[in-house]
């Protein structure tokens, strides 16, 4: 049996990549079995700064590679650089990353190079498209190649990963972004906006930011927005916006004079979790919230052509819409208009996760080093 503890690394680049990471950071820190460096990429800035604050935890190396307008290439050359650099200091046994971003395919590559076994969190989405989601669907499949140990949140997830010729260390463990929004939600989250007052609407609560969803897909999604809103007086738009220009400038631009539509700034965690619980129903295209909205009972409309959680779609908890102006107008209309269709997709059961998968991950790994438990 090995006494002392077990150097492992912990690799965070986006917003998304913190939420889901921190309770697993939480439980590596926990353990004496291991010793836990925290590193970020810097990939996003103060996206994740405040995600890092609520959950208490202080990174032990951040790269600080965001630059404006960074480019794909410029994401991971500069992490791949950085993380080699790292690795080969902190000669870690086992690197963990998490989902499919960038960060994550360039710190499995700089893990890979140096022969450290890899352990990729929330393993095994898919989609049948290589190009979309661009280029997380890459990302991801490429990160299922160079792992020893994957972490799967759900059995679609396992069987996706046996399919594509993983054969061995795939474990179901739930999503940890459960086990993230239960410590939030419990905390009875505020969610001030300023001239919102929650009780005067139903509100819509919306976030945009998908590069497939950039140019034509964004004009068209504000569009229907604003149809939805002319549709029902009752109804108010709030929408924190991605930090990325290319995101928020046409944004604004195309709503942001419409009196009952609020565009703010992005929220952290908890206020995000706030507005959640506060809202009718929501409109995103991104993947974390079409996990979390069913702990919390709300109907999700997907602004995406393709998703890589079709458990959503089979309990009944979200529904893929694309970004076609009049679809969005006619899919939010059904849900505002008829009460029986709103409960059956606010009453179906969370697919993702029980809020223990850190700890799960944590006995996995200790299990992969023969530690006992
Ligand atoms: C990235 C991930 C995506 C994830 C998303 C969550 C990749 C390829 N994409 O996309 O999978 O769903 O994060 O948000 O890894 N910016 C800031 N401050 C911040 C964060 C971003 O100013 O704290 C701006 C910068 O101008 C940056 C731009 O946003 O250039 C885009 O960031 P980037 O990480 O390239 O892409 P995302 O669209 O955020």
């Amino acid at each position: 049996m090995n006494l002392s503890p077990i150097p492992v690394c912990i690799t965070v680049g986006t917003r998304p990549e913190a939420i889901k990471m921190a309770p697993v950071i939480q439980a590596f820190k926990r353990s004496p079995q291991f010793h836990t460096t925290v590193i970020l990429t810097g990939q996003h800035r103060e996206m994740v700064d405040q995600v890092m604050q609520l959950f208490e935890l202080k990174a032990d190396y951040d790269l600080a590679i965001m630059q404006p307008k960074q480019t794909l290439t410029d994401i991971t050359c500069n992490a791949l650089r950085g993380l080699d650099e790292l690795f080969q200091k902190l000669n870690p046994a086992i690197v963990l990353v998490q989902g499919d971003t960038t960060t994550a395919f360039a710190a499995a590559l700089a893990a890979f190079y140096q022969k450290i076994p890899v352990g990729h969190v929330e393993a095994g989405l898919r989609t049948d498209n290589i190009f979309n989601p661009f280029p997380e669907e890459a990302n991801r499949r490429l990160v299922s190649q160079i792992a020893q140990l994957h972490f799967a949140p759900t059995s679609l997830s396992v069987e996706n990963l046996k399919k594509s010729g993983v054969l061995s260390g795939i474990h179901q463990t739930g999503n940890t972004v459960i086990d993230a929004l239960l410590q939030v939600a419990d905390r009875n989250p505020p969610c001030e906006i300023p001239g919102l007052d929650w009780t005067e609407y139903r509100v819509i609560l919306s976030t945009v930011h998908r590069r497939e969803n950039w140019g034509e897909p964004l004009s068209d999604i504000a569009q229907g927005m604003l149809k939805v809103l002319e549709a029902f007086p009752d109804t108010a738009l709030l929408l924190p916006l991605h930090r990325n220009p290319t995101v928020r400038e046409p944004l604004t631009a195309m709503l942001g004079n419409h009196p009952r539509v609020f565009l703010i700034e992005p929220l952290d965690y908890v206020e995000l979790v706030g507005a959640m619980k506060r809202s009718y129903l929501l409109l995103t295209d991104s993947g974390g919230i079409q996990e979390e909205a069913p702990s919390l009972g709300k109907p999700v409309l997907v602004l995406r052509e393709t998703t890589e959680r079709p458990e959503a779609m089979m309990a009944g908890t979200a529904k893929l819409i694309g970004t076609d102006t009049d679809r969005i107008l006619t899919e939010t209309s059904a849900l505002l208009s008829d009460q029986k269709s709103y409960d059956a997709m606010a009453g179906a059961i969370n697919p993702f996760g029980d809020g223990k998968a850190a700890d799960r991950i944590v006995k996995l790994v200790a299990d992969y080093f023969s530690l006992g438990t």
